[in-house]
Parts: structure tokens; sequence; C-alpha cells
């Protein structure tokens, strides 16, 4: 018998134990002793029926994504779930905690299925750059109809017990003990004489077929939009349509063809990086150290935007609140910046008003910095200035208790100028959110010169309570992600004044698989912001930096983007979606004759091959600079705060991909017209030189 499978008789019934932690994946392992263990049951006389359960905390959450890429091990999924499907005696599964991807599969191979009431069950291999491999589309479609099928896989968000039950996916749902409430179940079928039921064999999701053939019709139109530039959803939908039309074994070694054409598609190899990256950047020194302090009550300084959206993000997660403003009139204006978020909700029904008053009974507004006396944790967020930013904590030097940590959400400034203006430095540290704050997965906790190690892991343990994925950045002028976000920008200016429209670049960053492009970005977030840091950094710009002064050009205009109607693009009245600005390409254009420019053409190749190496380039300084700390953090930094495609796995996984000696050689080649601005970082011509990815950096770190 395997490790990962134990076999026990219980009366008729042999039961298969899935122990393989953390999550029970469908190991080799796990497949040998599935396989072993129904051929055991079937051998022996006594046994009637089969039980399938997880040990620990889930049944199977899918396939070992680890194996992925692997030389293959036999036996595959597809054959271990047809194996059970195939087997003489009845086979049952009990689902609980998260039955994912081949785990469900393997349920859909067993002939009946009972969950726990809190089980979770789904097909989320599409977030993973693949689909359902071993008969998911097939089966779930053949009991559960088109509509399920492809809001399952192609969604890949799991369902409840309940709504798997009412979808036919689930026979029982059992609150008591799961392995006694099966045995039960199994003792049930036995003396009724239930017999094999395939899934395979099953046609109650294939009888409607207008509702079936809308459905295909409804999701491809919802992909054309929601999954632009994917591979994986759109080959579900075939798999889907197969389902309804292909006998079932046809429809099965149709959907192994397509699994296995997704397996080959780089997609698949940066969603899986993903996966891993966002797990593997909680993984920080002082975390490893010390357990985070106590987390109770915070309080946010600064009722604006970020104070605002920290706030609402905090009550989401039922944390009490107190947020202090500078008076009667500003604490008015952060409460209803607050409430303003709520009442959006419930007014497109994803929220109702009794949620709304569970999260505002947690919220404290005042005026009064003593307010914050009992906080455990708190988080300034008041204008972007140092001097405003030092006042702010000297005053909570006095009041905050001791143990308390103070955050700054400062975007650029000095968190050490910051913190060594208390006389607690050890409790200080950056807690960088992004906009909206309630919404945008990304925290950066900065970590500057001196605080203490379970300052640090607060900073995680509050990213995680808040359902944030953090990523731990040194105390380096725009941290991470603003850091590398200039340099790109910069980019994009230059391409502009060197004659690529600004609409062209944005349409290249778009079919890459941004969500909108650089400008449209600038627009959004207010060029007023950049605008003012460039000034600020005016007195120490390197006097070789390159310098364009199209954006100041149009701020000095008062054309600060969406807020002021005109931007990079003008908006007619309250239009979110902008149409190029003709004044914008006069501006450029006058730029060009002042400084003999002539214009060329740049392709949307060329665009992206700039873009990409003037981001790539500056991850790499960043790295060498330990700004942070693996390769794979500044991918999900992009990811989670920037809107890089997740299926491209982020800037590093990119440059990996593309080849780090080719991305060097562009650097080279565009290095000979700005040799400041181009300079390769030492990091990659070093790991060039050693034939080295950062792939291999990531596995060091
Ligand atoms: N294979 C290998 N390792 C896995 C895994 C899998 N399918 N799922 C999770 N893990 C690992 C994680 O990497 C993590 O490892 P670490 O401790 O070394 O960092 C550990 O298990 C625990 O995972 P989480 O930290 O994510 O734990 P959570 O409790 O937060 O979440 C979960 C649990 C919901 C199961 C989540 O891990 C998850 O979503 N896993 C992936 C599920 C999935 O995509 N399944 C489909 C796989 S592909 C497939 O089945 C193909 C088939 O159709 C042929
Ligand atoms: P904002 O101007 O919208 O809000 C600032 C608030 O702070 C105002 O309501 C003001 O009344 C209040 N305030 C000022 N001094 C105060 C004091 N001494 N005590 C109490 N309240 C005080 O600014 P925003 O955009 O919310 O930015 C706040 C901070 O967050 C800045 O440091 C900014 O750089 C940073 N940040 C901003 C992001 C953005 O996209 N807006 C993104 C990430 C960080």
């Amino acid at each position: 018998m395997s490790n990962a499978v134990s076999y026990e008789i219980n009366g008729a019934v042999a039961v298969l134990t899935i122990d393989n932690p953390p999550v029970n994946a469908l190991g080799l392992d796990v497949r040998q002793g599935l396989v072993a263990g129904i051929e055991q049951a079937e051998a022996n006389a006594d046994v009637q029926a089969v039980l399938i359960i997880g040990a620990g905390r889930t049944f199977p959450a899918g396939a070992d994504i680890r194996e992925f890429g692997k030389p293959p091990m036999d036996p595959y999924l597809p054959e271990v779930v047809s194996r059970i499907e195939a087997c003489t005696k009845p086979v049952i599964a009990a689902l609980h905690g998260t039955a994912l991807g081949g785990g469900l599969e393997v349920a859909l191979g067993a002939h009946y299925r009972i969950a726990a009431p809190s089980a979770r069950i789904g097909l989320p291999e599409v977030n993973l750059g693949i689909l359902p491999g071993a008969g998911g589309t097939q089966r779930t479609t053949r009991i559960a109809g088109a509509k399920a099928a492809l809001d399952m896989a192609t969604g890949g968000k799991p369902i409840g017990a309940d709504k798997a039950q009412k979808l036919g996916i689930i026979d029982k749902i059992d609150d008591g003990d799961l392995k006694q409430a099966a045995l039960a179940y199994a003792g049930e079928l036995i003396s009724s004489g239930a017999g094999p039921r395939p899934s395979g064999a099953r046609t109650e999701g294939l009888s409607d077929e207008s509702t079936n053939r809308a459905a295909i019709e409804d999701t491809k139109a919802i992909l054309a939009k929601r999954a632009r530039g994917q591979f994986a959803p759109f080959r579900i939908v075939e798999c889907v349509e197969a389902a309804l039309t292909l006998p079932i074994d046809e429809g099965l070694a149709f959907e192994r063809a397509k699994f296995l054409e997704c397996m080959e598609t780089p997609q698949r190899l940066g969603m899986i990086h993903a996966f891993f990256a966002e797990r593997t950047c909680t993984k920080v020194p002082e975390a490893s150290r010390a357990a985070p302090r106590a987390l109770n009550q915070i309080a946010v300084i600064g009722g604006g935007t970020m104070g605002a959206g920290i706030t609402v993000a905090a009550l989401d997660a039922g944390l009490p609140v107190v947020m202090v403003e500078r008076d009667a009139e500003s604490i008015a204006r952060g409460q209803a910046n607050v409430e303003k978020v709520y009442d959006g909700l419930i007014k497109r029904g994803r929220l109702d008003a009794a949620s709304k008053d569970k999260r505002m009974a947690l919220y404290t507004p005042a005026t009064d910095y003593s307010a914050m006396a009992d906080a455990d944790l708190i988080i300034e967020a008041v204008f972007e200035n140092l001097e405003v930013k030092q006042d702010v904590f000297k005053q909570l030097d006095k009041i905050a208790k001791p143990g308390a940590v103070l955050a700054t959400n400062t975007s650029y400034l000095d968190v050490d100028a910051i913190a060594n203006v208390t006389s607690r430095p050890q409790d200080v540290i950056g807690l960088h959110f992004f906009s909206p704050a309630n919404i945008m997965k990304l925290l950066e906790i900065v970590v500057p010169e001196s605080p203490a190690d379970n300052a640090v892991s607060t900073g995680f343990a509050l990213a995680k309570r808040l359902k944030k994925t953090a990523v731990r950045a040194a105390n380096r002028d725009g941290f991470i992600g603003n850091r590398i976000y200039k340099a790109y920008g910069l980019c994009a200016t230059y391409m502009m004044e060197d004659g690529a429209s600004p609409y062209d670049i944005d349409k290249a960053i778009y079919d890459f698989g941004y969500p909108i492009g650089i400008f449209q970005v600038h627009d959004l977030a207010g060029m007023d912001i950049s605008w003012a840091n460039r000034k600020r950094l005016a007195a120490t710009r390197a006097p070789q930096e390159r310098y364009s002064a199209v954006q100041d050009k149009l701020c000095e205009a008062g054309w600060f983007g969406q807020k002021t109607g005109r931007g990079m693009y003008v908006y007619p009245e309250g239009a979110r979606k902008g149409e190029p600005n003709p004044d914008v390409l006069e501006v450029i254009s006058e730029e060009q004759t002042r400084l003999g420019i002539t214009p060329r053409k740049f392709t949307s190749d060329e665009i992206m091959r700039r873009y990409m190496a003037a981001m790539v380039n500056e991850g790499a300084k960043v790295l060498q600079e330990g700004v942070a700390l693996r390769p794979s953090d500044i991918d999900v930094v992009a990811l989670y705060g920037y809107g890089f495609p997740r299926y491209r796995g982020g800037p590093m996984k990119y440059a990996d991909m593309y080849g780090l000696d080719k991305l060097l050689a562009d650097l080279r080649e565009f290095e000979l017209e700005d040799a400041h601005f181009w300079k390769p970082a030492d990091l990659l011509v070093d790991l060039v030189a050693k034939g080295r990815t950062f792939e291999d950096q990531n596995k060091e770190s």
C-alpha cells in the first residue's frame, strides 16, 4: 500500500484515507494508493462498498502542482479517476475542506458524494493557466449542465456544499462526524442494493439543449472581455461544448488533448509561478524569528483617499478602527468617505444596510490624538509631506501605548526620517497600501533601519487579517513598486517624446495584457501627484538624467487627468473612458521642436521591448540593492499593485522566459542612445555571464 493512502476495513466498507499534508495533493503516492485500494477492495469478496476520504484538513485540493513540468509518472490522474469509476462496487467520496481540481475529479470518479456543510468544491485550474484534465469538464457537464460546468471551470471560484447539492454534484450533506456519516451512507446504499453509478454515464445535465447552448454563447461573450489574451478559458468552453455532443470516452480524450495543449503554454508557467510567488512572499526573516504582536484595535490618521480606504479594509475584516482627523469638518468628511464606499456597494446590491451598520459600529471618529491611546497599531495617512508626518509621529510618540506599532503609509518618503523623530523607532514600519486601499490586494511592508522583528511580523499579520498580499521592501525611495513604476513610466515618456503617440503606447501595453495603458493610469491617479514628486526630487536629480517636460506642461495648464476632465485624454462630462487629447500631441510636438528631436515611428513590438527592458532592469537594481528579497516578490508587486497580466507571471518571470541574454542585448542596444537611463544592472550582467536566471535566485532565497 502507498504511504499516502491507508486502507482499512470497516464492516462491509473498505475505507481509503488520503493522508498527504498539507492539502492532500494528488501526487504519485496518492494516485498509486487509490488504484491499489480500489483493486484490493474489488478483490475482497467481503467488501461491498468503498469510501474515499481525506485525513487532516481537506479532501484533495488538486493535482500536485509541483509535479507539473516533470516527466509524467504512471498512473496519470485521468486513469485513476476512470479506475475508480469502473469499480464494480459502489464508491462513495466524503468531502470536507477544499475539494478542488483533481480532488473534485476524483470525487466525480466516485459514484456517490457526501460532504460536510463547510466543504468548498471547485475547478480552479483556470487560475493556473490550465483546465480540469481528469474529466472535470465532462462529468460536471453531464451531471449539472453546461452553465454550472462553465461557471465553475472558467470562473475558477469554489462553490459551497449547498450549491453543489442543488446542482446534483453532491448527493448528501451531513453536519456530524463526516466519516461516520459516510459509513452510514455506504450502509444505506448497500442495503438498498444501489450499485455503481458512473458520473460519465449520467445525462441529467445534457437534457436541456437550448439552455446549454445559450450558456456556451453567453460564456464566450463574457470571456471575450474578462479573459482577453488568455488561452485556457476558451479551451474550457470547447471542452464543455464537446461534453454536450460526444460520447464520454471521446469527450474525455478531447479534454485530455486540450489539457495537454494548455500545459505547453507559457501562460501555464506564468500562472503557476504566480501561485507559488504569492505564497513565498510572506516568508520573511522577521516573521520567521518573531510572532506578531496582538492586533485587536487599530487607528488611522487621516480620512482622505487612503485613510478612508484603509479604514474600510479594516472594518471589512472586523477590526475596530479609530479614525483621527485634524478638525470636526475634516473628520466629518473622513467618515463620509468611508460611508460613501458602503453606500456605493448598497446601491449596487452588493451589501445590505445591516452589514453597513455592523461595520460602522466598529468605527470611532475623533479629532483628538488621545483617542488612539488603546490602539495596537496606528497607520498614518496624512499629506505626503515629511514635516507634517514627522509632526504626527512626535505626537504619536506621546500618546501611543507602549508596544503599539506605528506605521506610515508614505508613498516615497524616508521611513527612517519619520521613525527617528520618535523615542521608539523599534515600533515604526511603513505600510504602503495601494489605492483604492479597500480593493487593491497589495501591501508593501517597508522595513527601515531598526524595527523590532515583531513590529514587522505584525505588519504581515495585519495583511493576512485584511486578506492582502504583503511583500517586504527595504526603505529606499519608491520602495519596490513605485521605484520600478517610475522607471518604465520614464521609458514610456521618452518614447512619446521620441515620436510614439501616447495612444499607441497605451494600446501596446493594453494588448500586452494590462487592463489599461500607463498614460491612462497617470490620468486616473492624477498627474499632479507625479508632478509634485518630480519637483521634490528636482534638486537631487542626476545631471545626466534625461528630463521630459511634456507632463509638466500639461500640469501647468491644469490638466491633471480624470479629476480635471482633461489630461493625456479628455473626459467628456462624467465619462470614465477618455478620448485622445489633441492638445497633448501639440505639446509633444512643441517639445520635440524645442529639443531638436526628429520624431520617429515605433512598432508595438519595440514599445513593449523597451517598456519591459526598463521594468526588468530596474527590478534587477531593486534586487541587487536588497530592496526586494527575491525576484518573485517583485512579480507579486507588479501583479497585485500595477495590473501586470497574471498569465505572464510578473516581469521577472517574463524576463526569464524572454531570455535574460536577449534582454541584456536589448539594453545594450538602447544604451547607445542614453547610457544613463539604460545602464544594465550589474546583477543582470552577472546572471547572464553565469548563465543563470531569476528563477535560480528564487530557489536560493
Ligand atoms: N499542489 C502542490 N502544493 C499545493 C497545492 C497543490 N495543488 N495546493 C496547495 N499547495 C501547497 C501550497 O503551495 C502551500 O505550500 P507552502 O506551505 O510550502 O507554502 C501549502 O500547500 C498550503 O497552501 P496555502 O498556503 O495556499 O493554504 P491555504 O489554506 O491558504 O489554501 C487551498 C488552501 C485553498 C487548497 C490553496 O492552497 C489552493 O487554492 N491550492 C490550489 C488548488 C488548485 O489550484 N487545485 C487545482 C490543481 S491543478 C489540477 O488539479 C489539475 C487536474 O485537473 C488534472
Ligand atoms: P488626501 O489628501 O486624500 O488625505 C490626507 C488627509 O490627511 C486629509 O483628509 C487631511 O485632512 C488629513 N490630515 C492632514 N494632516 C493631518 C494631521 N496632522 N492629523 C490628522 N489628519 C491630517 O491624501 P491621500 O491620497 O489619502 O494620501 C495620504 C498618504 O497616503 C500620503 O502619504 C500618500 O503619499 C500616501 N499614498 C497615497 C496613495 C494614493 O493613490 N492616493 C497611494 C499610496 C499611498
